[in-house]
């Protein structure tokens, strides 16, 4: 696609060469900045394929083509796509087994999604011997097609558990409680009953504990929230830190997500560009904790010298 010479960015023609030229992306918003969208979340995956992969290649729906062809980092690609940072089950499974939840040991709740953006399941093959459950961590895993679904059955040990004042009675708040934050979190008549929820299940869905998985982008709304999807998560560094101590040499470049790129056709201004159009093995460990800082996974701030605190 070409335009006349010196036509200039922000005129018509050259917008519409840009458009003809480029994959578009469903949602529209997105279609008038190359800058990561604010607050994709699961719309990411109705995203139109060409456009997730002229956006990023190195996502995960796409990367299997991009990074992943034979002689390249077909190995790599494989694991990230089966790595506990992708479906995040390690949480779920402790979270919901540890509380008397669920029954099973082994994770059973994730995230995995195909190339459509379909949910995926992903299962051990062959199937890890009793030996191997018992004494080893199984790496085995695939992917296979189908969703799993699940209905809470009971939270036991976390209703009967001691202690509590009085009895809750339905729209009858206890005054000197934190809001939202209910001393007494289930009914003493049981699930689902005067208006008491299961705390488990509904802590770890609203407060959105895993929403760092590698399928997705950051939010890119704000410092410390800038990155991209899978294998770029990573390997693309974005402004999110100004100390050096976890940025290094990227904390000069600011907190905001905003380029120090040489190529004239990405806006200086905007936030949700990387740095520099480019993968690099140099991460710094802001990188991981855009995901890092989030609950469930912030056990890697630590490192920074920060703990949870709650
Ligand atoms: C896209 C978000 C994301 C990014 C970026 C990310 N992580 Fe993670 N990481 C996760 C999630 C989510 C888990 C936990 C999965 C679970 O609990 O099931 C995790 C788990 C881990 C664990 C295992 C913790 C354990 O308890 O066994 C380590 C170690 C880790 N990450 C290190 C890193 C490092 C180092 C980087 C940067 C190079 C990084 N992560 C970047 C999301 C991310
Ligand atoms: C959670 C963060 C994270 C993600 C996601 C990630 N990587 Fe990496 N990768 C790293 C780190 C950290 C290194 C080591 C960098 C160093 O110090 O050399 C690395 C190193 C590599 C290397 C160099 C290995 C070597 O022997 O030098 C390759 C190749 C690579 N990654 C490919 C990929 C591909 C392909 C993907 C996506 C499928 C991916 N990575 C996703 C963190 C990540």
């Amino acid at each position: 696609m070409r335009v006349a010479a010196g036509t200039t960015q922000n005129s018509a023609e050259y917008a519409q060469a840009r458009m003809k030229a480029h994959p578009q992306p469903r949602d529209s918003k997105s279609a008038s900045s190359s800058a990561n969208p604010e607050r994709a979340y699961t719309n990411w995956l109705r995203e139109n394929w060409d456009y997730v992969r002229f956006v990023n290649p190195g996502d995960l729906r796409v990367a299997e083509k991009t990074c992943g062809t034979s002689g390249c980092h077909a190995a790599e690609v494989r694991k990230v796509q089966t790595s506990m940072m992708t479906h995040g089950a390690m949480l779920w499974g402790a979270a919901l087994y540890n509380n008397g939840a669920v029954p099973f040991k082994t994770p059973r709740f994730g995230e995995s999604y195909g190339a459509d953006g379909s949910p995926q399941r992903l299962t051990t093959f062959p199937p890890p011997t009793p030996d191997e459950s018992a004494r080893r961590v199984s790496c085995r895993i695939s992917i296979r097609s189908s969703v799993g679904k699940f209905l809470s059955p009971a939270m036991c040990c976390v209703y009967l558990r001691r202690g509590g004042k009085a009895k809750p009675e339905v729209g009858n708040p206890i005054l000197d409680e934190d809001p939202g934050k209910p001393q007494i979190k289930l009914s003493s008549r049981g699930f689902g009953t005067e208006l008491r929820t299961d705390p488990v299940f509904l802590g770890l869905q609203k407060t959105r504990l895993l929403d760092p998985l590698l399928s997705f982008p950051g939010t890119n709304d704000q410092p410390g929230d800038y990155r991209a999807s899978g294998c770029s998560a990573c390997h693309v560094i974005y402004a999110n830190d100004r100390s050096p101590e976890h940025s290094g040499s990227y904390a000069v470049h600011g907190n905001v997500g905003q380029t120090a790129t040489s190529d004239p056709t990405i806006p200086r201004n905007e936030s949700g560009h990387p740095i520099r159009h480019q993968f690099t093995r140099s991460i710094p460990s802001s990188q991981c904790i855009v995901c890092h800082i989030h609950p469930g996974t912030n056990m890697v701030s630590t490192y920074f010298g920060l703990y949870w605190w709650g």
